[in-house]
């Protein structure tokens, strides 16, 4: 296949049947929007020129195409409705941009026809170059044609044009060969057999399905290739359909991985973004949703339930019950169940985010453990160090954020408070429920809470008869019984025999 001079791709429609602010072609599936597919597959064919025609909310179209494919020309539709309009200021922007017409073969897409791969386009324009066609459009055989224009077909199996269903005779209205708006044109052929379409129709619209009928009645070959996977040229026109086409494509995501020797446990409740790569033998278990350009290394289980969104998970690493996003999880490292990780996220080989635990920019070294309900932001921990549960770092006095730095083999106890900035050195202790507001030198141990008193007979004295003196009246010692130890005492082996 030589690749083509042109893909021309129609984005101007409004799309009204999305019934939303955001244009048709800018709603998303397996994490792209529709355009972008569709620009994705365009560029594949590595066309001389990719033109995408705008209107309809045209500065959001035109900056969407500009962020996903730069090199992509915008045309500007102007006020005549029509596919066919839409092809001619689309030539005209690259004829006005090249300097000359455009020759060879021009692939036209419709913007909203998101899984057509970039194979079948191939195919059509093996077939377009085999047969010396100067219109070669792509049809698929359907069971309700409604909506779509028709293949009409001569005795002899030749195309004769497309009829729009709106213009259709009852007997053409019972063809269920439909025109995909996929199509290859011979440049001149097509800028000829644009000049003479009008808008004599019952849309009032220039219709780029006519080219095909004036080709034909110029003598020029006019072929249609049908396609057998009727989903590939399937456009979006309501969410009902967008619906459809995202479970289908992420359907075909999954079965591409499965295939490269990823376990899926569960396909109808696992997501995975057209960007996303996973390794053999990753395991993917059921509710599990990877998106953007997560990345998961061989060996590595994420889920269930867990959604991760531009997250790069080491080999081996278990990631289960997570929400994390722009984050780092090294090899053989264990998150979750029930942790969030936010942007700036590295933890480090073997290490561990575990229950109940946030993170925010936080760098936590190998080794280094941070188990039980705690939320470490603006921090970096070093290598084997242990965080004990329930330690906070407060990083934020109100006004703006902090830092705190814990070093390597520290051991912080359960329930510190680090009020940043502030830094614990090497290998230094805390004590459980310290709050740290001053550095704690390497190997040092920080206590900040006194020393523990018990009042004695407290609760009989302030609730008598409560259910709380009551059984502490029942558990005082009688003389048949030895008294309990009690944390004060010497440990004892405790067996009198
Ligand atoms: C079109 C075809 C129809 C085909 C169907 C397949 C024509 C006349 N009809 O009909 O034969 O079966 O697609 O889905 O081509 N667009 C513009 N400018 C416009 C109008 C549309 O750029 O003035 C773009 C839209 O954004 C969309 C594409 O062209 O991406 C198709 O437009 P749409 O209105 O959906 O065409 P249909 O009526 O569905
Ligand atoms: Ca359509």
């Amino acid at each position: 296949m030589t690749s083509p001079a042109a893909v021309i791709v129609l984005a101007a429609g409004a799309g009204t049947r999305m019934k939303s602010a955001t244009p048709k072609v800018l709603h998303r599936i397996g994490g792209r929007t529709l355009l972008g597919h569709v620009l994705a597959t365009a560029r594949a064919l590595d066309p001389a020129h990719l033109v995408t025609v705008v209107r309809h909310e045209r500065e959001a179209v035109a900056a969407h195409v500009a962020e996903v494919d730069p090199a992509a020309l915008i045309a500007d539709q102007d006020d005549v409705p029509g596919t066919g309009r839409a092809v001619q200021c689309a030539l005209e922007a690259l004829e006005a941009a090249t300097g000359a017409p455009c020759e060879g073969a021009v692939v036209v897409l419709a913007g909203d026809v998101p899984l057509l791969d970039a194979g079948t386009l191939a195919a059509l324009l093996e077939a377009h170059e085999a047969d010396g066609n100067a219109v070669t459009a792509l049809s698929t055989l359907v069971e309700d044609p409604t909506g779509y224009g028709r293949v009409v077909r001569g005795p002899d199996g030749e195309v004769t044009g497309v009829v729009e269903h709106k213009d259709a005779t009852p007997e053409q209205l019972a063809i269920n060969e439909i025109n995909a708006s996929v199509y290859v044109f011979d440049g001149a052929a097509l800028r000829e057999g644009l000049s003479g379409v009008d808008r004599d129709n019952a849309q009032g619209e220039v219709y780029l399905t006519d080219v095909l009928a004036l080709a034909r009645r110029a003598g020029r070959r006019v072929a249609a290739l049908v396609a057998e996977d009727s989903i590939v040229v399937e456009g979006v026109n309501d969410r009902t359909q967008l619906a459809t086409l995202g479970a289908e494509l992420n359907r075909r995501t999954l079965t591409r991985w499965m295939l490269e020797g990823v376990t899926v446990v569960d396909p109808a409740t696992t997501w995975v973004d057209v960007e996303v790569e996973l390794a053999p033998d990753v395991t993917l278990l059921p509710g599990t949703q990877l998106h953007g350009a997560t990345t998961v290394a061989t060996g590595a289980v994420i889920g269930p339930d867990t959604t991760l969104t531009d997250v790069e998970v080491g080999e081996g690493a278990t990631v289960a019950r997570t929400h994390g996003s722009l984050a780092i999880v090294g090899a053989g490292a264990s998150v979750g169940p029930f942790s969030y990780l936010r942007p700036g996220t590295v933890l480090g080989a073997q290490g561990k985010i575990g229950a109940y635990v946030e993170t925010k920019n936080a760098e936590i070294g190998a080794g280094s453990k941070v188990p039980h309900l705690s939320y470490i932001g603006d921090a970096t921990i070093g290598e084997h160090t242990n965080v004990g549960a329930a330690s906070v770092t407060l990083n934020y006095d109100g006004t703006n954020k902090h830092r705190t730095t814990i070093g390597s083999y520290v051991r912080i106890g359960g329930d510190t408070m680090m009020v940043a900035p502030v830094t614990v050195g090497d290998g230094a202790y805390t004590g459980a429920g310290a709050v740290l507001r001053r550095d704690v030198p390497p190997g040092a141990l920080a206590v900040t809470t006194g020393s523990q008193r018990n009042i004695e007979g407290w609760v009989a004295s302030r609730f008598p008869d409560s259910a709380a003196a009551r059984a502490a009246a029942a558990a005082q010692p009688t003389d048949e019984q030895p008294p309990a130890p009690t944390g004060d005492a010497e440990p004892t082996d405790g067996d009198p025999s």
